[in-house]
């Protein structure tokens, strides 16, 4: 695990030149690799190979259709994919490189593939130094994009560091470049500006405030109109166990209640609510960045205790928990149908 909150990206050995030269090399030919960014660990391929895009969504077991994101080093790059109108610029400007994706109006003839056939692309400049040092070599080489994912199998919790994408993926395991434990934890904000007016689909590390103040505009949400966003789907990040979230004041009389049924429990919550064989308890942060951080490593652990029921305390309903209850909610709504 890397620090607490407030450090910088968390140390880690890189990947060397001859790595990144690889997995160039495999990206070029249309198969996949696995890298690091600041948010999760992503499964890439060239976003204008067919076979690229492809095996993608057959080792993630991804519903056709769902558009990928497209990683780009650079503004310059993502100018290939799609016109940049005045609030992109300023929001690429503010937050470019980091977890923040756009998603624009595609030129027409660029790869649809990848897009799920939209007449949009979502764009986004990830910080990771390997994810930088991976995009500047493949654009080097030619290329213009790498889609990619989160690196886990559709529907479940996101991978925060190698072990996690080797869990999910198993013998489909492609190149994993290695980059440490993620620093956000959670997946890039993402913000539609294809529609005339800036709307938020997925909440993240970067803020709606944040966005709006570089905007000087308010966010809309969603709204009935939104494209297809896998993330936004009620059941997603699910654990296979049971998963519920709990009021904090309603936590003790609740861990009573399933102890006394018999059930075995886990238990993520800032005070230790019991003790017991039948009990693991978890200490959670109580600061924001440092829970996103640790939110899916805690979530795979808790799932692979072999307990009858996972118990989260619920976080706060202040706008800095929004990322984090927006994952809990849909985890909670997934958990256990499997
Ligand atoms: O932090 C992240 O964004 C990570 C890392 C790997 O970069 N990636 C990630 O990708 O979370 P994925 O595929 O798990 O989630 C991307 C979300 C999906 O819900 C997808 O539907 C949505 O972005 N998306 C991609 N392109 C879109 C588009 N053109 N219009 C609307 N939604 C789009
Ligand atoms: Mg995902």
């Amino acid at each position: 695990m890397n620090a607490g909150a407030g450090t910088a990206a968390p140390a880690h050995p890189g990947a060397g030149s001859e790595q990144i030269a690889e997995a160039v090399r495999r990206l070029r030919a249309g198969a996949v690799v696995a890298f690091p960014t600041e948010t999760v660990y992503g499964l890439g391929a060239d976003a204008e190979s067919a076979a690229g895009v492809a095996a993608i969504y057959r080792i993630k077991r991804r519903p056709s259709g769902h558009p990928l994101i497209v990683h780009v080093p650079d503004r310059a790059s993502a100018e290939y994919w799609a016109e940049i109108g005045p609030r992109a610029a300023a929001l690429m400007a503010a937050f470019w490189p980091g977890p923040l994706t756009l998603v624009l109006t595609r030129r027409p003839g660029v790869a649809a593939l990848a897009c799920g056939n939209e007449s949009t692309v979502g764009l986004r400049c990830p910080s990771h130094p390997v994810a930088r040092q991976l995009l500047a070599a493949f654009v080097a080489s030619g290329g213009h994009g790498i889609a990619a994912p989160s690196a886990n199998l559709f529907g479940r919790v996101s991978p925060t560091s190698v072990a996690h994408v080797f869990d999910d993926l198993g013998a489909e395991t492609p190149l994993v470049l290695e980059g440490g434990d993620s620093e956000h934890g959670v997946e890039s904000t993402i913000v539609d500006l294809s529609r005339g007016f800036p709307a938020l689909l997925r909440p993240g590390s970067i803020s709606a405030a944040q966005i709006e103040e570089v905007l000087e505009e308010p966010l809309e949400g969603p709204g009935a109109a939104a494209p297809r966003v896998a993330g936004a789907l009620a059941a997603h990040y699910a654990t296979a166990t049971a998963l519920e979230l709990v009021a904090p004041e309603a936590l003790a009389q609740r861990v009573a209640q399933c102890l006394e049924r018999g059930e075995r429990i886990a238990v993520w919550s800032q005070r230790n609510p019991g003790a017991g064989a039948a009990l693991t308890w978890e200490p959670a942060p109580m600061e924001p960045v440092a829970y996103a951080r640790r939110l899916y490593a805690t979530l795979r652990r808790l799932d692979a205790q072999s307990v009858n029921r996972i118990l989260v305390e619920e976080p706060p309903a202040a706008a800095q928990w929004l990322a984090v209850r927006d994952r809990l909610g849909r985890a909670q709504a997934g958990a256990g149908a499997r």
